[in-house]
């Protein structure tokens, strides 16, 4: 008896002792937050929502009535001004809007990414994802190294070479297009889309024939859930712990594992054949498998760093540019003026021929600014972020070094100080002889971090959309709307369906 109150006693005092520890945690820990709002409260940002969650409880909510977050951060840049904060427990968050400020940081290597975010896109929930690829590599020396590598793809001379690959990709969708067509049926443009963008990046980065327009994948599905998983991942510290997602985290560890190994065995076929002495193209796997180091004493981490390039490519190079044309498909659909004036200039540039040419993509050149508008509206990659190595300050306003600060193309784009009327759909704002936007439209970032792949993405998008433009006219089912789903990326909420005509009937 004497014994189990001994250890009764014992466990009272363990508790109390482990009650004491953890109080003193907290403590600490709200002290340590405290401290986070002394340091950043002389920058102005919206009243917090709690001490201790800051504006979280904001994001979420948005989150969960299928929002976008991006919104709230608009109408605050409004009303706070150019420079503010945004709390998150201990973590701050300030948003710059302003066009000098931009320049100045982003066109600048020596701020790197910022860990609080692309840190986290290392892994999604315990299983690696694009740990130390091209997006998320926050060393210099680490990312130089990749960028100098696969630079070669993306000449401009490479390009040319690949407008085969997108007239023959874009082909089969207006293949598709026209059965729809004939039928009467109803086309989802951004599932469409996303077959066509899907099946180009795999064939030119990876030398893989997929025909997603007409067989069944499990990798747009894959990239959809990774791209949500990671937006929960980033912006809601708590979600893999709340049981009710346990299912949904499962699925997300499930696609970046189908993702990853697909790329493991892409990547070990293109090795075979190198070492056999095949000749292999000089695509984007090539490159990826040169960033790693010699063949021979590979390393378990190079193995999984080629990896994070595969994955890298597969998402980077396809979601952004598929969504980006069906919000333009979208936008047209209510802009016949804008519609009419293309199908004038494709008829000029490239008549009734089926094969486009890099030179015609040059002459489209209304096309070019319909667009860029299409990403000033919906930057379907809406922003970047830094960590400052040194204190900067924005119109009389000090930014302690060590700051995560970011950048947004969706909210600089939607403002009227930088655009008049700015939800206006309007191209002739990119008219060749219209003022640049200075540092304030920026949807494929600035600077020596700026995306890759933005002239592959043009020149793949002018091809699609110009194909379309030759031989359809569509227009919105009833019931569609013109909202935006936020998954990270931004797509359109509904998936963009139409009903498809031939234009040689209505002429
Ligand atoms: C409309 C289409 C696209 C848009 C709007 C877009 C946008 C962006 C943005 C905003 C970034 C910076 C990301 C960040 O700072 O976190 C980025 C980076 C990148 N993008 Fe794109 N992208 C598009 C298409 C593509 C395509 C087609 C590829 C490849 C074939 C690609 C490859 C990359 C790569 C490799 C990076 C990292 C560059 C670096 O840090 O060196 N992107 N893109």
């Amino acid at each position: 008896m004497a014994f189990f109150s001994f250890l009764f006693g014992l466990l009272l005092n363990a508790l109390l002792v482990l009650f004491i520890v953890l109080l003193v945690a907290f403590l600490g820990y709200c002290l340590y937050i405290k401290y986070t709002h002394i340091k950043y409260d002389h920058i102005p940002g919206p009243p917090r929502d709690s001490f201790l969650l800051g504006h979280s409880p904001t994001f979420l909510k948005i989150m969960r009535d299928g929002g976008v977050v991006h919104d709230k951060f608009l109408e605050w840049a409004e009303i706070y001004g150019p420079v503010y904060r945004v709390n998150g427990l201990h973590f701050v968050m300030v948003t710059v809007t302003c066009p000098e400020a931009t320049k100045e940081v982003l066109m600048s290597p020596k701020h790197p990414k910022d860990k609080f975010t692309y840190k986290k896109l290392f892994c999604l929930f315990g299983q690696r994802f694009l740990g130390n690829g091209l997006v998320t590599a926050r060393d210099h020396e680490m990312w130089y190294k990749q960028r100098r590598i696969m630079d070669p793809a993306f000449s401009s001379l490479y390009l040319r070479g690949l407008m085969g690959t997108f007239n023959e990709r874009a082909e089969k969708l207006m293949e598709r297009l026209s059965e729809i067509a004939d039928r009467k049926m109803e086309a989802n443009m951004l599932n469409l889309v996303n077959c066509v963008t899907l099946d180009v990046i795999n064939k030119v980065a990876f030398g893989v024939e997929l025909d997603l327009l007409n067989t069944t994948s499990p990798f747009p599905k894959a990239i959809e859930t990774c791209l949500k998983g990671m937006m929960y991942y980033v912006r809601d510290s708590f979600f893999e712990f709340k049981p009710k997602n346990r299912p949904f985290v499962k699925e997300v560890r499930e696609a970046c594992r189908l993702l990853r190994s697909t790329g493991a065995k892409w990547v070990n076929e293109r090795k075979t054949a190198m070492q056999n002495g095949e000749e292999v193209p000089k695509d984007i796997l090539t490159q990826i498998i040169k960033t790693a180091a010699a063949e021979e004493n590979m390393t378990e981490e190079d193995e999984e760093f080629m990896l994070d390039n595969f994955v890298t490519f597969f998402i980077a190079g396809q979601e952004t540019t598929a969504n980006q044309l069906a919000f333009c498909i979208r936008e047209l659909t209510r802009h016949p003026d804008i519609l009419e004036k293309l199908q004038k200039e494709v008829e000029e540039v490239i008549g009734m021929k089926q094969e486009i040419s890099y030179d015609d993509l040059g002459k489209l050149v209304y096309l070019s600014q319909v667009l860029k508008e299409t990403l000033r509206l919906y930057s379907t990659a809406p922003g970047t972020s830094r960590e400052l190595t040194e204190e900067i300050t924005v119109d009389g306003i000090r930014i302690p070094a060590g700051t995560s600060v970011m950048f947004n193309s969706y909210v600089c784009g939607r403002m009227e100080k930088f655009f008049r009327d700015p939800l206006k759909f309007d191209p002739d704002r990119f008219h060749p002889d219209a003022p640049k936007p200075y540092y304030c439209y920026y949807p494929f970032v600035l600077g020596p971090r700026s995306c890759l792949g933005q002239n592959f993405a043009q020149m793949e998008a002018k091809v699609v959309m110009a194909k379309l433009i030759q031989r359809f006219s569509w227009e919105l089912v009833p019931g569609q709307s013109f909202d935006i789903q936020d998954t990270g990326t931004l797509r359109p909420k509904s998936g963009v369906v139409c009903s498809v005509r031939h234009r040689k009937d209505e002429i």
